[in-house]
């Protein structure tokens, strides 16, 4: 695919010490991926020659996460002015349009960048909002080009009142961008290289600063974990939508929670708080029923799922299989319409087509110090309460009695039954508590 004469640059050098975290800002994650990844995602799609990231110091897996892509490292954080001067020699040779991004605004749209870009000169992009606290405040002339930004800490009180806000995001021409940023001073009240004195630097020099308003709901940017939530808020509202729009149905899509790569197929069902982590493929016609937490698994056709349904990393879960109520699944396979309908824990372990797991089964699969597996073939009947102990295989057509403890392999079509022989003793209790009443008179 040919190049379009664009580069970008994200800028991400900032601790982000509101965040009060160990990480660096950019790698929390919203439905499960970084958010300089959702960033990078929107900005591949607009092929640009070279995408760039400012980061700071000692920052190797955020260097790791916008690979292939290449980093230049701001070593003393000085300001967004002081990021986009360090990334001028890897711009060098570029002529064209650059893009200047900040890192921390991972959900910005594609429509709108495209706009910024199809504008071109400089641009900036602005939006209107009630609540500005913070915020760089968009001062424009009588033309609506834009006069100068205002950082929300030099405001006077009358222009903290401009609900026009700076998004942080430019298109600068590259002919241009050097001879701007180097006129960039720190005469401010963070003592810091803003980029926002780009368009008062570009009208000295003749060039007028165009706006594009973009519309947004919730704070923009992710500066603490307050707007971090927002912004998986935001997000998860995106991904519910998309996948009614695919033809899966919810009853109440605020409390279903998606994973950035979980994949669904039409015709399935989701009820009330349910949780999908990484990796989880379901098909069509699957009903996921309320409270079940899914990671790692792959779920067939017709399968129903929960209520309250834990299911681990690495299961497969066959066509029409059931998953009752309180039932654990991990690094197991059931086949074709096997159910486990309630209170049972299955791992590492295989169920074959059409077996029936009894309530309370639990397979025995770890010693203290390895795992085991427990293989049960086709068409098998597993009484309630049954502890298989791993390695156990259990052949098809055999039933294992209720309340077997299973440590030995189970051949075709046999029964299994290990429980302590029984006794009644008749007139027994009521002689108990005639005693014991009697001594307590
Ligand atoms: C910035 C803008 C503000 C705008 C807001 C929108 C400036 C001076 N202010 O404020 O006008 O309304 O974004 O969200 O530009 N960064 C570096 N190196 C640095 C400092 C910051 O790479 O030395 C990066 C950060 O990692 C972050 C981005 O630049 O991704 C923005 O920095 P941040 O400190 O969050 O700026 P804001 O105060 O939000
Ligand atoms: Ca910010």
């Amino acid at each position: 695919m040919s190049k379009t004469p664009l580069a970008i640059l994200i800028l991400a050098a900032g601790k982000g010490t509101r965040m009060k975290s160990d990480k660096p800002k950019v790698m929390h994650e919203l439905a499960g991926k970084p958010m300089i990844n959702w960033l990078i995602g929107t900005c591949e799609q607009l092929t640009p020659q070279k995408i760039i990231t400012v980061i700071g110091p000692n920052m190797d897996a955020l260097a790791k996460a916008v690979e292939p892509h290449e980093t230049v490292i701001q070593e003393t954080r000085n300001g967004t002015g002081g990021a986009v001067k360090c990334a001028l020699p890897a711009l060098e040779n570029f002529d064209g349009n650059i893009l200047i991004l900040m890192g921390d605004e991972p959900l910005v749209s594609l429509e709108s960048l495209q706009e910024l870009i199809k504008i071109g000169g400089l641009a900036v992009q602005g939006f209107d909002t009630l609540t500005p606290f913070g915020l760089g405040r968009m001062v424009l002339n009588e033309d609506g080009t834009l006069n100068e930004i205002i950082e929300d800490r030099d405001c006077t009180p009358q222009q903290k009142k401009i609900s026009l806000c700076n998004t942080g995001n430019y298109c600068v021409p590259s002919k241009k961008l050097a001879e701007w940023v180097d006129q960039i001073g720190n005469d401010n009240a963070q003592q810091e290289y803003y980029l926002t004195d780009l368009p008062a630097i570009a009208a000295k020099d003749g060039v007028k600063t165009q706006v594009i308003r973009s519309h947004w709901k919730g704070p923009w940017g992710v500066n603490d974990r307050i707007q971090l939530s927002a912004h998986e808020k935001m997000l998860q509202q995106i991904l519910r939508e998309k996948a009614m729009l695919n033809g899966v149905a919810m009853i109440d899509p605020d409390s279903v929670y998606f994973h950035y790569d979980t994949i669904i197929a039409s015709g399935t069902t989701i009820e009330p708080h349910v949780f999908l982590g990484a990796e989880v493929i379901i098909e069509e016609n699957v009903t996921i029923r309320a409270f079940s937490h899914i990671e790692k698994t792959h779920i067939k056709s017709g399968a129903t799922i929960g209520p309250f349904a834990r299911l681990r990393g690495g299961s497969t879960l066959g066509e029409n299989t059931k998953v009752g109520n309180f039932v654990e699944l991990k690094n197991t396979k059931l086949d074709d319409g096997a159910k486990a309908s309630h209170l049972s824990y299955l791992g590492d372990s295989e169920i074959g087509v059409h077996t029936n797991i009894g309530a309370g089964t639990i397979t025995c699969n770890y010693d203290g110090y390895q795992k085991h597996k427990t293989v049960i073939a086709e068409n098998v009947f597993i009484g309630s309460n049954a502890a298989l102990i791993a390695p156990v295989k259990i052949d098809k057509g055999s039933i294992i009695a209720a309340g077997s403890t299973v440590t030995k392999n189970v051949p075709v079509d046999t029964l299994y039954i290990s429980r302590p022989s029984h006794q009644i003793k008749e007139g027994w209790a009521k002689r108990y508590h005639d005693h014991k009443a009697k001594s307590i008179e």
